[in-house]
């Protein structure tokens, strides 16, 4: 059987990823794909129970080394219990938020020695490194005004997306570092656009990606 495609969205706070995912999801659907929408922290029952920890704030007062390795073991159980098997029963995976969320939340912005970074990565992502990256790129002022209207509507802020403006700043250039670092992985996508231009953009991105992947001869990808 052939392998699927594993695909992760990343970005600051209100970039549109969850509503950009969606769009993307009927989208493959609508051509028959089997596709799998899930998202960090959480996205198996182990990791939805660390998710409630991270999320409340209760991990915060032990520092970002402890949170770092809390959001390592999730990922970790998300990658064993759901992402693996369904990669390798030929499913597409779309996930909100993936390992360069802690590169850049706990291993930029919480200040976490790079080698200690690397070798959680190494271990939690366990060989499952996405095939192609969506970074959905937005002024973090835009993103910040976006995520206090979406609050509006009552939804309650989490703890992250009270932070600063200037964090958001650091953490967008640190995710438009990791792009220029991994161009055959990444993609950045300029998220200020119309909703419906952005998906555009993201469905010509991830349909070229596709299209690469099963043109590739088979058994080219058992080296990953
Ligand atoms: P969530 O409510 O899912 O927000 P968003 O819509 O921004 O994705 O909250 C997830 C938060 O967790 C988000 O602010 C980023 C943070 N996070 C990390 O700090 N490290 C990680 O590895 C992951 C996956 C998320």
């Amino acid at each position: 059987m052939a392998r699927g495609f594993f695909i992760t969205f990343e970005g600051g706070e209100g970039a549109g990823k969850s509503t950009q995912i969606r769009r993307l999801a009927d989208t493959l659907r609508a051509q028959g794909r089997d596709v799998l929408v899930s998202r960090e922290p959480g996205g198996s029952p182990g990791a939805e129970a660390v998710r409630h920890v991270l999320l409340s704030g209760a991990a915060e007062p032990f520092g970002p080394q402890l949170e770092a390795v809390l959001f390592a073991a999730a990922r970790s159980d998300h990658v064993e219990q759901v992402i693996r098997p369904a990669i390798e029963a030929g499913r597409i995976v779309l996930c909100d938020r993936f390992m360069d969320s802690s590169r850049v939340y706990q291993g930029v912005t919480g200040n976490l020695d790079i080698d200690f970074m690397r070798a959680l990565e190494r271990v939690t992502v366990n060989g499952m490194v996405p095939d192609l990256t969506i970074i959905l790129d937005l002024d973090p002022a835009e993103g910040l005004r976006r995520a206090s209207a979406r609050r509006e509507h009552g939804e309650a802020a989490d703890r992250y997306e009270k932070e600063k403006l200037e964090i958001q700043r650091q953490r967008r250039e640190a995710f438009l570092s990791i792009a220029e670092a991994e161009p055959d992985r990444c993609v950045v996508v300029d998220a200020g656009q119309p909703e419906a231009a952005t998906a555009e953009v993201i469905r010509k991105a991830v349909l070229a990606a596709l299209g690469a992947m099963e043109a590739e001869p088979v058994g080219a990808e058992a080296g990953r």
